[in-house]
Formats: C-alpha cells, sequence, structure tokens
C-alpha cells in the first residue's frame, strides 16, 4: 500500500507597496521534493530537490522577502508576459495597425514591459489530484496594458507530480487579436542556490539551430544551424567551456543570452534540455510544446560591479544561476518568418513545459 505524503500548504508572504497581501503556496510531494510559489509574480521562490545522496537544497536563485522581489529581482523565478523576452523597437503591428509596446531595455521591449506578469498580483487556489498538488494563478490584463491589445485573460498552473517533475501550464484568451508568449524565467544552480558559478554544468540542449542575435540581443531573423559555434550543444558540454570564446554570438550575449530552435522529431512534448550538475549528481531535464528555448547564463548579474544578496545572504554574481526559458522565438510580432505569436478571440493559447529532477 502506498501513501502519499504530498500535501500543500498557504502562508502569508508580505504585502505589495498598496497594501495588498501576498500569500505563499508550499507544494510538497512524497519525495520530499518542495516547491514555494508567491502570488505576487506567479514567482517560484525555492525549489528543494535531493542530490544522489538524497541530501534536499534549494536550487533556484531568489529572495527571502517580497520587498526584494518588488524591489530589484532579475524576474527570478517568476513567469514572464505577455512576451517573454525582446519586441525591438518596441512596437509591432498587426492587422494592419501598429502598437507602441513600453520601451524598458534600451529602445526595446523586454519581459512584458515595466509591469510584466512578473510584476503583478495573481489569485491563487490551490488543488490537490490524481496529478499532483499544485496551485493555478490568474491574472486579468486590461486591453492596452503595457501597450498590448486586447484584454488576456492568463492561467498558469503548477504542478508538483511524484514522479519528482513540475508541470507549468500556460493558457490564455484574449477579445483583440494580440501577440502572447508566457514562461518561467527560474535561474537554475543544481548544485543549490549561492554555491558559486554555473560553468560545471554539464548541458545537452537537443537543437541544431538557434535565432542569432545583434548587439542589443535582438534576434537578426535568421534561422541558422550550431555546426561549429559555441551554441553547440547536441552532445553534453561544459556550460562553461566556450562562454568566454571569441566568437560574434557569445560576444553579444556577453556569454548565452540566445534562443535555440529545439529539435522537436513530431513530439508534443519534446525533450529540450538535460542538464548535470557533476558535485551533486543532480539532473534537470526539460520538455516542452514550445519551438524554442532561452539559454540565458546569467551575464547581468551582479553587473557593473554590483552584487546581488539573495536568500540566506548568499551572494549571486555573475553566471551563478541559468535560466531556460521554453518560449517561442524572441522578436516573432516582428519577424514574419518566426513562428508566429498571434493569439485571436476564440482561439486557446495553450502552453506546457515540464522541469524533471532527478540524481545520479
Ligand atoms: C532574459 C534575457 C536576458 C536578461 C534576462 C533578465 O533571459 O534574455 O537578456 O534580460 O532575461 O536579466
Amino acid at each position: 500500500m502506498s501513501v502519499s505524503r504530498a500535501r500543500i500548504a498557504r502562508a502569508p508572504f508580505g504585502a505589495t507597496r498598496d497594501g495588498r497581501p501576498v500569500d505563499a503556496f508550499t507544494l510538497a510531494n512524497a519525495r520530499g521534493l518542495e516547491v514555494h510559489v508567491i502570488t505576487y509574480g506567479a514567482i517560484i521562490v525555492s525549489l528543494r530537490t535531493p542530490d544522489r545522496t538524497g541530501q534536499l537544497d534549494d536550487i533556484v536563485l531568489g529572495f527571502d522577502t517580497l520587498d526584494r522581489y518588488l524591489s530589484d529581482s532579475p524576474y527570478f523565478g517568476a513567469v514572464v508576459g505577455r512576451y517573454g523576452n525582446r519586441i525591438s523597437g518596441a512596437c509591432f503591428t498587426l492587422d494592419g495597425r501598429t502598437y507602441r509596446l513600453a520601451s524598458n531595455d534600451g529602445p526595446n521591449h523586454l519581459h512584458g514591459g515595466t509591469r510584466g506578469f512578473d510584476k503583478v498580483l495573481w489569485d491563487a487556489n490551490p488543488f490537490d489530484d490524481v496529478r499532483g498538488v499544485g496551485v493555478v494563478l490568474v491574472h486579468t490584463s486590461p486591453d492596452g496594458d503595457e501597450g498590448y491589445p486586447g484584454t488576456l485573460r492568463a492561467r498558469v498552473s503548477y504542478t508538483l507530480t511524484d514522479r519528482d517533475e513540475l508541470v507549468v501550464e500556460y493558457h490564455a484568451t484574449t477579445d483583440r487579436p494580440t501577440h502572447v508568449n508566457l514562461t518561467q524565467h527560474s535561474y537554475f544552480n543544481l548544485a543549490g542556490a549561492g554555491a558559486g558559478g554555473v560553468q560545471d554544468h554539464e548541458l545537452t540542449l537537443h537543437a541544431s539551430r538557434y535565432t542569432p542575435i545583434d548587439a542589443a540581443l535582438v534576434p537578426t531573423g535568421e534561422i541558422a544551424p550550431v555546426d561549429g559555434t559555441p551554441l553547440d550543444f547536441r552532445t553534453p558540454t561544459r556550460l562553461g567551456a566556450r562562454i568566454d570564446a571569441s566568437h560574434e554570438q557569445i560576444r553579444n550575449g556577453r556569454g548565452y543570452d540566445h534562443n535555440l530552435v529545439i529539435d522537436r522529431n513530431g513530439a508534443d512534448v519534446a525533450h529540450a534540455a538535460h542538464a548535470t550538475e557533476p558535485t551533486t549528481g543532480r539532473i534537470l531535464d526539460v520538455y516542452t510544446t514550445e519551438p524554442g528555448v532561452q539559454l540565458y547564463s546569467g551575464n547581468f548579474l551582479g553587473a557593473n560591479g554590483g552584487v546581488v544578496i539573495g536568500k540566506s545572504d548568499h551572494v549571486y554574481g555573475a553566471r551563478s544561476g541559468f535560466s531556460l526559458e521554453t518560449q517561442h522565438f524572441p522578436d516573432s510580432p516582428n519577424k514574419p518568418q518566426f513562428p508566429s505569436t498571434v493569439l485571436r478571440p476564440g482561439e486557446n493559447y495553450r502552453s506546457r513545459t515540464v522541469f524533471a529532477f532527478s540524481a545520479r
């Protein structure tokens, strides 16, 4: 007889500047994995998984208090929307109409603008059923929000399964044609958040093409083979092996900050990435319905001589975490050759990503 010890709990996690209470949900599965999610930004604040000896540790970067998330978070653990990554010129034309978006990255639009989905309070409902324990978060973004057309009703659910997976599902509808591209911006360090750089992680990306970027980190529009470039992770390779290579793409990205085109081979939910950390044996596998994944090596963390003081006073320097943001390609609204991110009234935006944890 197997008795599931999966559980879910809700607790206060401070209040927004205008006094609205923020809640934290703890999802725990029968095997000891534990995820903390807060209603502000739908942020994953911590994620504890076992290493090869069974030792649990927190493997995502983040802060201990809401205050830090309110003031200066580099999207730690957040759901990014309405549009993950950059839209060039903070502008797009859809059905003959031009929309001006908030420009918050030089002249470009990044991660949904000045007050993207990472900075809003979501309504939350926990659940505990055959799928596992989880929480459903909903947010309605009004017509014109950050410049986007259409009232967007967005839903994100996190499910922790007893197979040690964190399943992230996204759904959205609109009442006017618009663009949507939601993603999850956790920064992983499988050695433990605050344990130093991530360069020794060994990474496999099932991607034979990528979208090259210019110096402003915006795709040029080209879809290029990874062959012979530092973006080729088709066989297991140290993340740090070519991170400072003298290659134009690495210079433009200040390291890795690139969208890889996943080799789907007809799969609904394709295996995008496999990362292992040699000292702890922790493994992360990423599966997704999305066509792309942004490999970001945390290059801007502690940039300009600053440092980020994270959970338990750990110092997060540059490259102390990496992200695998499953997504449609950056700047798709201005790149008709990329898979479309248009959502129209009556359509359902659906996306699913599975983060699977193990150790060896
Ligand atoms: C994404 C972008 C990066 C950077 C981070 C947040 O991964 O691609 O350039 O903006 O988010 O700092």
